[in-house]
């Protein structure tokens, strides 16, 4: 009995931190933010990161930025050609070199505190909130950009 309880508990207290810090995800967490928040700008009648490169000042004159409607074209401006590129739009000034909020952090949230929730979200789905640029980004650095998509 007393085992049977013991080893309950155990089981308990290992599994709780699991259920504690449940991981953020694309698909769970971060999709409908994008899709609520920014695919009217980023979204498939916006241009490939390709196409814009090619074109920027045309496409935001158009208020056109690249297309982030795929996990996998929101990943080039989290950690692939251009990483870093998200978190430096969507920093809300604490960790900006002037201390003004990137861009993009207007649009996190129709109030203050939407856009403070939704960058929470966005930091620990992150992991590494860095706003360096994919050449000052070190192995290590760029490996504890988490992102996961699922
Ligand atoms: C009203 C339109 C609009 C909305 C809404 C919007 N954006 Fe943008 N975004 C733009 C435009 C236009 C550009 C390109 C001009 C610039 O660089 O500022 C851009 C640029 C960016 C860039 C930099 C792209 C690059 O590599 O140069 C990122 C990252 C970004 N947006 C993220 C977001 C996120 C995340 C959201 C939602 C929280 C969002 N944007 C909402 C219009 C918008």
């Amino acid at each position: 009995m007393i085992i049977t309880i013991v080893s309950t508990l155990l089981a308990l207290l290992v599994a709780a931190p699991s259920f504690a810090a449940q991981a953020v995800t694309y698909e769970k967490d971060i999709k409908g933010i994008i899709e609520a928040r920014c695919l009217l700008c980023h979204g498939q009648r916006s241009p490939t990161m390709e196409e814009f490169d090619k074109d920027k000042e045309g496409y935001k004159k158009k208020m056109k930025g690249p297309r982030y409607d795929s996990y996998a074209n929101l990943m080039v401006v989290v950690k692939g050609s251009d990483a870093g590129a998200l978190m430096r739009r969507l920093d809300d000034g604490t960790n900006t070199k002037d201390g003004k909020p990137g861009n993009m952090y207007q649009y996190l949230g129709k109030t203050d505190a939407e856009r403070k929730a939704n960058l929470e979200t966005f930091k620990k789905w992150v992991g590494n909130w860095t706003l360096k640029r994919k050449k000052e980004l070190s192995e290590k650095e760029l490996e504890a950009i988490k992102a996961p998509e699922k």
